[in-house]
């Protein structure tokens, strides 16, 4: 099967790996995602394996974008994010093609294809201007984008803000471990958004991840000057940004 107007993505993620085909008139799913969880150790071998199983369940015989946890430079991770440390280094481009019978892939950051998602269909679709998303999760994503073009592997994840990468602060995981509340928690993202805006003047910022489903307890708190918006796709953007990359031939 490969239709028309489809694409497939697939998104690699620390718990699982989830994919499905997607309409790129409407943004969205054409069928219920289909989720394996990601194997432990998630080794390159093992999760291009999940992911042939995942395409051949979906019955998909085009071609597939994927995302990774990780910068990736033309096809090939150069870090390893919550995923096994094994892929750095490692030619994900060819891997995946080769589990897949040598179709074309793209392979591209988590993030950036959130990224994508949101500005083309999601919270960002209807501002002209810089776009700036975060992802928060175990980590903190991002995504830059301008008039719909991505500049990509921004890893702001990593960028210190008052001498803490703003990840170890601010990351819905932090919220967990340190057991805040969202006031608090809302404070260590303010200071987060304050750095970042004073910096790049994004017209607006969309918040990602699991915690954007719980958006009224937090986003209202933010003091920070430029928009929050939680972002609309949720649990799909990954899925309907790789399907975006592979039918833009994106590199990266
Ligand atoms: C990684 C990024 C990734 C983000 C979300 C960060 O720790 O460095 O590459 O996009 O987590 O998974």
């Amino acid at each position: 099967m490969s239709a028309r107007g489809h694409a497939f993505g697939i998104d690699i993620g620390g718990s699982g790996v989830k994919g499905a085909a997607v309409d790129l008139a409407t943004g969205e799913l054409v069928h219920e995602r289909i989720k394996i969880p990601t194997p432990h150790p998630s080794t390159p071998q093992a999760v291009a394996d999940a992911v042939a199983k995942l395409v051949r369940e979906a019955a998909w015989d085009g071609p597939v974008g994927i995302t990774l946890p990780s910068v990736v430079l033309d096809g090939v991770a150069r870090t390893a994010a919550n995923i096994d440390k094994a892929w750095i280094g490692t030619d994900a481009r060819a891997l995946f093609s080769d589990a897949l019978d040598g179709r074309p892939v793209t392979v591209l950051n988590d993030a950036d294809a959130a990224g994508l998602a949101e500005d083309r269909y999601g919270a960002a679709k209807n501002f002209a201007g810089l776009v700036l998303l975060l992802t928060f999760g175990t980590g903190i994503g991002s995504a830059l984008i301008y008039h719909g073009t991505l500049v990509p592997n921004t890893e702001l994840g990593h960028l210190e803000i008052g001498g803490m990468e703003i990840e170890h602060r601010a990351a819905a995981s932090i919220k967990d471990r340190d057991e805040l509340t969202y006031p608090q928690w809302a404070a260590q993202v303010s200071t987060v958004l304050v750095g970042l805006e004073n910096l790049f003047w994004p017209k607006i910022i969309v918040a990602g991840g699991g915690i954007s489903r719980d958006a009224d307890q937090w986003i209202p708190l933010l003091t920070n000057r430029t928009p929050v918006l939680p972002a609309h796709l949720r649990n799909t953007a990954g899925i309907v940004g790789a399907a975006m990359a592979i039918e833009a031939g994106l590199v990266t």
